[in-house]
C-alpha cells in the first residue's frame, strides 16, 4: 500500500505562502520520488548519527565519561519544505528541493560541555566522507536574542543498492544548557502576541548569557577534576 505524503500538508496555509502552493502538492501527490528523496534523507541521518556515536563510545572508552548527551533527530516535514521555499522565494519545483533546502535531514548534539562540541565537530569534519557547506558558530557568536549552537551543514554519503548518493544534513551542536534555553525561547517565539513579550525576551538573553557563563564554569571545575585524575595516575 502506497500512503500519500501530501496529506499532512495543510493547503490553506501553504496558500497564505505563496498561490503556487496547491500546484506543488499536486505535483509531490504524483511524484514517487518524493517519497524515495525523504528515504535518502532519513538514510543520511542514520550515517550521521552513526558517526557520532562512534566518536562517543570512543570518547567514553578513553575517558571515562560521555561527551553526548542526547542526539535528536528530525527529518523535516512536506509542509515545511514547502513552506520554506515558499519564504526563501525558490520556484516551488521538486527539482529545487535538494540544492536549495539543506536542513531536511536534522540531526542535534547535545553535549555536557562546551569543549566536547568543538572536539567532536573537528572529529567529525575531519573524516574524509564529510565534506562542510557551511558553518555557523552561534557559540562563539551568539544570535542577539541570546541563542548559542554550533551549526554545520555538510554533505555525507549514502550507500545505496545503484551506488553512492551525496546527501546533505544540518547539525546543530548543543550544551544541555543551551539547549534548554533554545527550547523555551521557541516555545515564546510561537506565542509573540504575548503582552509583554518584550521583556520576557529581555529575561531570556539574561538567561542565555547566564548560562553560558555556568557553561564555562562548569568545563572549569570539569577540567580542575580532570587535572587531578590525570596527576593521580
Ligand atoms: P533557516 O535555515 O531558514 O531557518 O535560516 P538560517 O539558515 O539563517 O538558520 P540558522 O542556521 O541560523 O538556524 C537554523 C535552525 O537553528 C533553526 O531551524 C532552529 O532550529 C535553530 N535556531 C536558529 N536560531 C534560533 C533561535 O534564535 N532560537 C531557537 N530556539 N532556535 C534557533
Ligand atoms: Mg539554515
Amino acid at each position: 500500500m502506497t500512503t500519500d505524503i501530501t496529506t499532512d500538508i495543510n493547503t490553506a496555509a501553504l496558500l497564505r505562502v505563496s498561490p503556487d502552493a496547491e500546484k506543488f502538492k499536486q505535483l509531490l501527490k504524483s511524484a514517487e520520488s518524493f517519497r524515495e528523496l525523504m528515504t535518502y534523507y532519513r538514510c543520511a541521518i542514520f550515517e550521521v548519527e552513526t558517526k557520532f556515536n562512534v566518536l562517543s563510545e570512543e570518547f567514553s572508552l578513553k575517558n571515562d565519561r560521555n561527551p553526548i548527551e542526547t542526539i535528536k533527530t528530525r527529518l523535516k516535514t512536506p509542509q515545511s519544505i514547502v513552506e520554506k521555499m515558499a519564504k526563501k522565494g525558490i520556484p516551488l519545483r521538486f527539482s529545487e528541493i535538494e540544492d536549495n533546502i539543506s536542513d531536511i535531514a536534522g540531526i542535534r548534539v547535545i553535549c555536557p560541555f562546551q569543549d566536547d562540541i568543538y572536539m567532536l565537530a573537528e572529529c567529525f569534519l575531519s573524516q574524509d566522507d564529510i565534506t562542510l557547506v557551511e558553518k555557523k558558530d552561534y557559540i562563539k557568536n551568539p544570535k542577539p536574542n541570546g541563542y548559542r549552537s554550533l551549526h554545520l551543514i555538510v554533505t555525507t554519503p549514502i550507500f545505496l543498492t545503484s551506488g553512492k548518493k551525496m546527501m546533505r544534513a544540518e547539525i546543530q551542536l548543543r550544551t544541555i544548557a543551551m539547549d534548554f534555553w533554545a527550547s523555551l525561547e521557541h516555545s515564546l517565539r510561537y506565542k509573540k502576541n504575548l503582552p509583554d513579550s518584550l521583556k520576557l525576551s529581555d529575561d531570556l538573553l539574561k538567561c542565555a548569557e547566564d548560562s553560558a557563563d555556568l557553561d564555562l564554569r562548569m568545563m572549569s571545575i570539569r577540567r580542575q577534576i580532570d587535572a587531578m585524575k590525570e596527576g593521580s595516575e
